[in-house]
């Protein structure tokens, strides 16, 4: 029974294109120079959840260099950030049910890390969304372009 559960689970991951290229994690990480480690990442919307990793690698408190990670079409993130820095720390910089905001991570400091989970369907193939940190005074250069792929 083990083993033909095996040889059906091997045959579904082979047999998915989906199990093989889909990319469902986006692993970011930072330090205390305000900055991610990447410009761009690229995740499938076909993913059932897409996992956003965060680690903070630096030393600073979450109040000095707090990063967070927020998802947002490339139209509106910069609307949305700007509008992020009056909801405060408590909020993660980040307006309540914002509905620009596809997803968020909450404020980290150094040595923490943070992870979030989201429906795939959530974003849409083809339409541009950046990834930034919505601390006060980071998010005009720690950002990048998040592709979405079918
Ligand atoms: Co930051």
């Amino acid at each position: 029974m083990r083993t033909r559960s095996i040889a059906f689970l091997t045959a579904v991951l082979l047999g998915s294109p989906l199990a093989v290229s889909a990319n469902c994690t986006i692993d970011l990480a930072s330090d205390d120079m305000m900055r991610f480690d990447q410009a761009s990442v690229t995740v499938s919307a076909s993913c059932p959840t897409i996992t956003l990793n965060l680690k903070h690698t630096g030393k600073l408190e979450a109040k000095v260099m707090g990063h967070n990670a927020v998802i947002a079409p490339s139209d509106v993130w910069q609307a949305a950030a700007q509008d992020g820095l009056k909801a405060g720390l408590e909020n993660d910089y980040v307006v309540p049910d914002d509905a620009r905001v596809v997803a968020h991570t909450k404020v980290i400091g150094g040595g923490e890390s943070t992870s979030i989970s989201f429906p795939g369907n959530a974003l849409k193939a083809g339409t541009p969304y950046m990834f930034f940190c919505s601390f006060p005074g980071h998010w005009a250069i720690m950002k990048g372009e998040l592709q979405v792929v079918e």
